[in-house]
C-alpha cells in the first residue's frame, strides 16, 4: 500500500434535520495514495463533491475523521486549517473562485504569492502555454469565457505545485483539446513532480488518466478499480445506474 496523502475514516456528513435530513456521506473509509492520481465517480447526488470538500477542509463533517498526510483536520483551528490549505493543497472547483479584480496572471500566481513562495517562471509559462492562456494573461475573469476561466483555475492550482491537488469536475466546461491538456498536466504532476491528484469526474475518458477510480453511490464507496481503461469504467458506471 502506498502511503496515504489524504484519508477519511468513518466519514459521515448529513445536511438538514428531521424530515429534510440528507445523508450525503454514510461512513466513508478511503485513502488517497501519495503520488497517485485518483478519480472519484458516481451518479449525481452520490456525495462526490461533499467528500472532496470535507476532505479538503472546506466543509466540516458530522462525524468521522479526515487526514491530510498525518494531520487530523479535526484537531486544527480555523487559522491552522487555512494555513494547511494554503501551504499544501491546490483546488480546481466548479465555481472557479477567481478574484474578479485581478488579471488571469495575478489570479494564477495568487496562492504562490500568499504562501510567500517564489513563482517558478518557466513552469508558469509552460502551464499557461499548454492551457492556451498566453494571450489572455492580462484579462480579468469577466473578459474570459467559461472555459478560459476554468483553465485559469487549473493553472492556479498547478503553478504553486501543491503536495495535493483536489479537482471537482476540473474538465467539466472544457473542449476535448483543453481537457486533454489539463489531464496531461495533472498526470505529469503525479509522474514527474511527485504530486498527488484527486478529481471528481463524470467523464470515463478523464477517469482513464487515473491510477485508480473510486465509485461512490448513496454516500458509500461501492467499487474501485486500478489502472482503469475506459471500457471497464463505462461498464461499472452502467451497472451503477441500472
Ligand atoms: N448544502 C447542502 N444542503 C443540503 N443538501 C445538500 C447540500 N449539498 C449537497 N446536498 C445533498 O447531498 C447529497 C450529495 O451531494 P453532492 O456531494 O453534491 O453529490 P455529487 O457531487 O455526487 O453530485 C445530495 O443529495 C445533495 O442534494
Ligand atoms: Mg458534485
Amino acid at each position: 500500500m502506498v502511503e496515504a496523502a489524504a484519508r477519511a475514516v468513518g466519514l459521515v456528513k448529513t445536511y438538514g434535520r428531521g424530515d429534510t435530513e440528507v445523508k450525503a456521506l454514510d461512513g466513508v473509509d478511503v485513502e488517497f495514495g501519495r503520488n497517485e492520481f485518483t478519480a472519484i465517480m458516481g451518479p449525481s447526488g452520490s456525495g462526490k463533491s461533499t467528500l472532496m470538500h470535507v476532505m479538503a477542509g472546506l466543509d466540516s463533517s458530522t462525524s468521522g475523521s479526515t487526514f491530510i498526510g498525518e494531520t487530523d483536520l479535526s484537531g486544527l483551528g480555523d487559522k491552522e486549517l487555512t494555513a494547511l490549505r494554503r501551504d499544501r493543497l491546490g483546488f480546481i472547483f466548479q465555481s472557479f473562485n477567481l478574484v474578479p479584480t485581478l488579471t488571469a496572471s495575478e489570479n494564477i500566481t495568487l496562492p504562490t504569492n500568499i504562501a510567500g513562495k517564489r513563482v517558478d517562471q518557466g513552469w508558469f509559462e509552460e502551464v499557461t502555454n499548454r492551457l492556451g492562456l498566453s494571450q489572455r494573461l492580462d484579462h480579468r475573469p469577466a473578459e474570459l469565457s467559461g472555459g478560459q476561466q476554468q483553465r485559469v483555475a487549473c493553472a492556479r492550482a498547478l503553478v504553486s505545485r501543491p503536495e495535493l491537488i483536489f479537482g471537482d469536475e476540473p474538465t467539466g466546461n472544457l473542449d476535448s483539446n483543453a481537457s486533454r491538456e489539463v489531464l496531461d498536466i495533472l498526470r505529469t504532476a503525479v509522474d514527474k513532480d511527485g504530486q498527488t491528484v484527486v478529481i471528481v469526474t463524470h467523464d470515463a475518458r478523464a477517469a482513464s488518466y487515473a491510477d485508480r477510480v473510486v465509485f461512490l453511490r448513496d454516500g458509500n464507496i461501492v467499487d474501485e478499480m486500478r489502472d482503469p481503461d475506459m471500457d471497464a469504467i463505462l461498464r461499472v458506471m452502467a451497472g451503477m445506474e441500472g
